[in-house]
């Protein structure tokens, strides 16, 4: 008999992923909104959490598992408040997101040479090459959060980190440069 304990879910969470299930005709159909539901929760989807909703939507874990792992909006550790993302496919390939990947990582004080998101440690930013973000025409492309830039170059990505600055911490001194 196994002993091992599951995770639960806060009260309210459990709620609110209840809430989402019973407005499908079947539970399965809403694991994307519950994922969403569960890493707005916790900031990202952690493995308990990940295992607690293939029980309630009675799928299996790899189910989920391939899921988050597909999608570059899910995360299964948190991020940080500004998630970077840089498109490291041909077009951006060819049109130097390799060496604007380094720049960015130069810039934070981040290793471009890790593989996987990588984070500054005052949780500020987050890294990651990623494969295509569906702006080809307009490489080499990035995220930040979910908004698309388009056509960076090193001044443009200087920029973009200055207004992340800007929006969240108007008074900091930079600690990133
Ligand atoms: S190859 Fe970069 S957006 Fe498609």
């Amino acid at each position: 008999m196994s002993h091992r304990k599951y995770f639960k879910p806060a009260p309210e969470l459990e709620s609110e992923v209840d809430a989402l299930v019973a407005r499908y005709p079947s539970p399965r159909s809403a694991v994307v909104m519950v994922m969403h539901t569960v890493q707005e929760y916790f900031g990202c989807i952690p493995a308990d959490a990940l295992e607690w909703i293939a029980r309630k939507l009675d799928i299996e874990p790899i189910n989920v598992y391939e899921l988050v792992t597909f999608y570059p909006m899910f995360h299964q550790a948190p991020v940080g408040k500004f998630h970077i993302k840089v498109c490291r496919t041909l077009s951006c390939a060819l049109r130097g997101s390799w060496r604007l990947h380094e720049f960015l990582c130069d810039r934070l004080g981040l290793d471009s040479g890790v593989d996987g998101p990588q984070t500054t440690p005052d949780g500020m930013f987050t890294v990651e090459f990623v494969e295509c973000l569906a702006s080809c025409g307009t490489a080499p492309a990035m995220m930040c959060n979910d908004e698309l830039y388009e056509e960076m170059d090193r001044e443009k990505t200087s920029e973009l980190i200055e207004q992340c600055k800007k929006k969240w911490l108007p008074n900091m001194d930079s600690n990133h440069d």
